[in-house]
Order: structure tokens, then sequence, then C-alpha cells
């Protein structure tokens, strides 16, 4: 192969030799892989009491489970909770990043989930082996089992996330539009994209920093060279209402005169091997230790270790190789499982902490956030987690390809996440591995336009693919579907609260509408968000119309609001270039904001919709960022439309509620 360099081979989208070398360059030995990985000594010592549990599997219809690149119903299939790396990934691959141990079971009647609160190694066998049972099988000991039963599916996920945790609100701004790519190389490139933004009108919140803004991919480091004002740039960035987001790699570089690693060692942060030593692993740096995240002390270090960077004006932080993993040879490892952690002062295999790596590095980053301004809602996103993580970090779908099925499967991977407590999550729009092209770009923005994270991002050595690089009719489509979410925000924020205060999920799969008709339960080319909104994209190449089921239960019109449907049917629309099919039920009053490039610090009143019918829908409303929303400073207004009748009552602090009609 020709990515080949002192016997590594890097992940398969690093084809360029030149890149290879200048990322890892003479410093990786094959000996500190052997000895973390291999270690003889050691590999008798994980032993544990495996945990077993079957079940009758009495329906057709599961879902859950976190991470998974298949379609959305996962009924039939045997899958892993072990956090990986095949960056990147393809459809059937087995595990990905981000494993979460809860199924969810609907059947006609009722909606069951289940909890296995077990970090080890295991899988879930969902019908494969046996039509009519369900096994979770994993090598060490369950904390706990837990069961929900409801009605909805919106009430056995919020009963899920009231035990493993609920995701905060996060800063309005997390919302917007991000752009990001590996990577922006300096502080010209980064400064120039935000002016390209601007000067064309296209709407941008955020600018992601990947791993070239450190020094020798030294964590806690930036490149003095290529950035050689950081703090500068980040005040460019805010004067222009651009936050700045860094990627954080837990790799801690092995290297004398390295603070990171210096300190690091002064602190005792690592992780060890049995006899003490510690452990080390290649990753982007070369050589590295991983700090222990399993204890607090640990996780203190690394907020504080990250302060400069936020004083310097990062907004927000994107924890990434945090499943954790090795690069070996063609492939991303998992460190041995019988290294050892520091759970707050009770020693653990890394077979029963792996799977919270990513969850713990997130409380880290968090807390360095929390640390940096206590009154901003922190913005943090990680690429693994496991149960809970929601209430730590946002996520987005890892490392996927820029070809039409990841487009499609993008759809169902958002809502298997939410579906298993996380919902604050989106794919790399556009595709990260390969080269995307106009269409797909198109129709990944529209596709994702009421998603929860809205971020485009790419590989490097990939052409690049920022909104207005594929000529002006490009730009221009590409553009008014940013701008179509900009417009729904007020809406979108309000679906944010209702999962934040109820653990309602934010986005959901068509037969949540309709739980009764069996045929919806394996649809996922589209999505609902909260009750009232219906994403019916194009995610085939060339296709100009598509076929749609509208649920029962109520009359549905298209988002101008010039076309009313019954609901209970499937329709056919036309859907040219210019257009992401949406549906909105009748009754909604539709809270909408005009025009605007980045979201506003002070919250413009929004301008209400109506779709006529009856109906309530309900806005929330706060200041966007801080933390008044932990003591009431925000305000639920609900809307109820009786034809063409509108009224309105307001709960909480009055003074949030502002709208036009
Ligand atoms: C990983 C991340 C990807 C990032 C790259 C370089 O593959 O998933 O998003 O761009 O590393 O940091």
């Amino acid at each position: 192969m020709d990515n080949e360099h002192d016997g590594y081979v890097a992940p398969a989208y690093l084809v360029d030799d030149e890149f290879f070398t200048r990322t890892f360059g003479e410093i990786i030995t094959k000996s500190s892989q052997d000895r973390a990985l291999n270690d003889e000594r050691f590999a008798h010592l994980v032993q544990t009491e495996p945990f077993h549990l079957q079940l009758p599997l009495t329906s057709r219809f599961v879902y859950g489970t976190g991470e998974r690149s298949f379609d959305l119903n996962l009924y039939g299939r045997h899958l892993t909770f072990w956090n990986t790396d095949p960056s990147p990934y393809d459809r059937g691959s087995e595990p990905i990043n981000y494993a979460v141990p809860f199924v969810v079971i609907v059947a006609d009647d009722h909606v069951q989930g289940i909890f296995v609160d077990n970090p080890y190694h295991g899988t879930v066998d969902i019908g494969f082996t046996d039509a009519d049972l369900l096994t979770f099988s994993f090598t060490g000991p369950a904390r706990g089992v837990y069961t929900y039963t409801g009605d909805t599916l919106a009430s056995v996920i919020a009963q899920f996330t009231a035990q493993s945790g609920r995701m905060p609100m996060p800063p309005l701004w997390a919302l917007g539009h991000h752009q990001c790519r590996y990577s922006y190389m300096n502080q010209r490139e980064v400064l120039a994209i935000a002016r390209q933004f601007r000067r064309r009108h296209i709407p941008c919140d955020a600018i992601y920093l990947d791993i070239h803004y450190m020094d020798h991919y030294k964590v806690f480091t930036w490149d003095t060279e290529a950035f050689p004002d950081f703090a500068g740039m980040a005040a460019e960035l805010h004067a222009q209402n651009i936050r700045l987001v860094v990627i954080v790699d837990p790799g801690v570089k092995i290297e004398p005169g390295y603070d990171g690693y210096e300190d690091g060692i002064a602190q005792d942060v690592f992780i060890k091997l049995p006899d003490g030593t510690r452990a080390e692993g290649v990753v982007w740096p070369g050589n590295t230790h991983h700090p222990d995240f399993a204890s607090e002390r640990v996780r203190r270090w690394w907020a504080e270790k990250l302060q400069p960077l936020l004083q310097a004006g990062v907004d927000g932080l994107w924890n990434d190789m945090n499943e954790p993993l090795y690069f070996g040879f063609g492939e991303a490892l998992s460190p041995a499982d019988y290294l050892v952690h520091d759970v707050d002062g009770t020693p653990a295999y890394h077979a029963e902490q792996h799977n919270l790596y990513g969850h713990q590095m997130s409380m880290a980053s968090r807390l360095a956030q929390e640390i940096a301004d206590p009154q901003r809602r922190p913005f943090n996103i990680t690429r693994a987690g496991y149960a809970g993580t929601q209430s730590v970090a946002s996520s987005w779908t890892a490392d996927n390809t820029a070809t039409w099925d990841s487009l499609r499967l993008s759809i169902a991977m958002t809502l298997n996440m939410a579906l298993s407590g996380q919902s604050f999550t989106g794919p790399d729009i556009g595709g990260f591995a390969g080269d995307t092209n106009a269409e797909l770009l198109i129709r990944w923005y529209q596709a994702c336009v009421l998603m929860p994270f809205y971020r485009n991002h790419s590989a490097v050595d990939t052409i690049h693919q920022e909104a207005w690089r594929f000529g002006e009719q490009a730009e221009g489509l590409i553009c008014q579907a940013i701008d179509l979410r900009y417009t729904l925000l007020p809406y979108l924020y309000s679906q944010f609260a209702a999962c934040h205060f109820d653990g309602i999920p934010i986005v959901r799969p068509l037969f949540a509408a309709e739980p009764q008709n069996p045929h919806l339960r394996s649809i996922d080319d589209c999505y609902l968000v909260g009750d009232h909104m219906l994403v019916a994209p194009i995610t085939t190449e060339y296709a100009l119309r598509r076929t749609v089921y509208l649920p029962a239960g109520s009359d549905w019109y298209t988002f101008d609001a010039q076309t009313r449907y019954h609901g209970g049917q499937l329709i056919s629309v036309e859907a040219p270039l210019n257009t992401v099919p949406i549906f909105v039920r009748a009754g909604t009053a539709l809270p909408l904001w005009s025009q605007l490039q980045s979201t506003p610090s002070e919250l413009p009143a929004p301008h209400l919709r109506l779709y006529p019918g009856h109906g309530e829908t309900r806005l929330y409303q706060d200041a966007g960022d801080g933390l008044g929303y932990q003591r009431g400073e925000y305000a639920w207004t609900t809307f109820t439309l009786s034809d063409d009748t509108l009224t309105h009552t307001i709960t909480g602090d009055q003074r949030f509620s502002h709208f036009t009609v």
C-alpha cells in the first residue's frame, strides 16, 4: 500500500505520502506499540464475571444502541458495545464510535426501554440467532439493569434520560451553521474563510480548528508560526459574530520539555500498565500517554491545562479520538484491556473503563469551559460516548463519506442516537472522507436543515467543500438551505428546550407520529422535528421528486402554507434542486425569524406563520446563553389555533415572551 510508512498504515483517507510523513515523521517506534498492546506479562490479568441477560422479543422493531451505521430498525442484528473508530465507516461497519447499551422496543400497544448499565465489552443479539430472543452479553458485570415502559417513544426516552442524564441547554449559537475542515492551516486562512461567509451573506456561527492548529499535534498548544496572534484572530472572529471551536485529542505527546507531558508526569495523570509504568500508544503526535479521565483529579488537571486556549478566545471544545484509540497496523486499535485506570482511588482495568473514556474526557472539557467562564453555557462536542453523555457534550456521527449512501445513513444514525438519549447530533455535512460534489452537498445541507447539529466538515486531501466552492448556482441553493435553518431556529430551539426540560427527543422517526401503524416503523428517509414538522429530503442522486407518507391524525401543509393534504396518505412531491420538502401539521403557529447572518445576542421577536387547523404549539424563549434558564429566566408561550383563531398563554418569566403575528 502506498500509505505505508515505517510499518504503519494511516487511516484510509490519509493516502497522501507527504502528509503522512509530515504527520508521523520519524517518531514512531514499533516497540511502543507492542508494549502497550501485547505485553504478555499482563495479558492474563483481566478476568471478570461475564454478564448475560436473555429476554423474549415480541416485537420486530428495535432501536437505540447508540451510533450504528445501519438502517433505523435494528431488528435482526448482532451489535457490539465497544467504542471503535473505523475511520471512515461504511454502511455495516460495526461497531463504530459511540455505543449505548440501551434498546427501545416498539410493540403495537406500548414502548419498552432496556438499559443495561454495563461499560464492559458487550453485544446485543436482537433476534439475530433466534428470531424471538433478545440477548445481552458482556465480559464483565453490570452496574444495574433498568427497564422503562410507556405509551410513546418520547416517554420512554424521557425516563431513560431522567436516569442517565439530560442535555443542558446549549448556547443558541451552537444550533447555527458551523464550518469545519481538516484543517484550516493558519490564521490567515481562518479569517479569509470568515470573510467569505460575511461577504457572500452565508450565515455562519462557528469555525473549527482541526489538528493542524497545534504545535506538532501537542494538545494545549497552538502553532505560533501559523497562528502568530491567536487571540487577535479569535477577537476578529467574534467581531463578526463567529465563534471559535478547537479540537482536543487525548493523546499527550511524549516529549521532554513539553509542558503537557512534563506536568502530566509530575502530576501523575496518565493511564498505567499493571506494573505501574505509563502506557504508551501512537496517535497524531506520535508516541503519547493518555490522561486517565476516570479520576476527578485528572479531569481537573485537563481542565486547567485548557485555560490558556479558552482565555485566548476559544468558545467551544471538540473532543476527538476518545474511543480511545491507538493507531495500529492499518487500523485503529483499542488500548489493551489490562491497562489500569485510577477511578478516584480505586483501580480498574481498561476493559471496564474503555467505553466510559469518551464520556469522562467530555466531562473534563466541559469543566474546562465552566472554569473559564462560569456564566456561559459550554459548547462541548464528542466523538465517543456512553449512556448519559448528552448531559456533558453533544456529538457528531464521526467519519462518514461523501457518498449518497452516507447521506441516507445520516438520517437513520441521527434518529437512533436521539433514541439513545443523545439528541444533539448530526453528520459531517457534505461527507468527511472522499470528494463531495455540488449536488450531494446541496442535498446534504437540505436534508439536515432541521437536524440538531449542522456542521460542514471534510478530511485532509479532499476537495474543499465550503458552501461557495461549486459555483454560483450551488452556492445560492446551499445558502437558501442555511437561511431556512436560521428562519426556523425559534422552533428548533424550542425543541431543544423540550429535550432539556422534559427529555423529549428533538428529532424522531416518522412512526412517532402514528405509533399504531406498523408499516411506518422502518421508515428512515425522513424525520420529524418536534410534533409539528416533517422533513422529507431528497437523498438520491438526480432525483427531483419523491414520495412521502403524511401521518394520520391531522392534515399537513407544505412549508409555505399554500397546499394542504389529508394525513394518512402517501403523496408524491416535486423536489427540484431548490426545494427540500417540509410539511407542517395543521393547527401549528410556527415561529420564524427573518434573515440572519448568525444567531444574535438580542433575540428578535419571531413572527408566527399560521397553518389553519386545530392545535397547540409551544415556543420557548430565554436569553440564548448564560445560566439564567436554570433559575427560571425563560418563558413558554403556548399558542392555540382553532381554525384561524389564535390565542396564547404564557408560563414562566413573561419578560421573555415576545412574538408578532
Ligand atoms: C478524526 C475526526 C475528524 C478529524 C480528524 C483529524 O478522523 O473524526 O473529524 O477531522 O480526526 O483531527
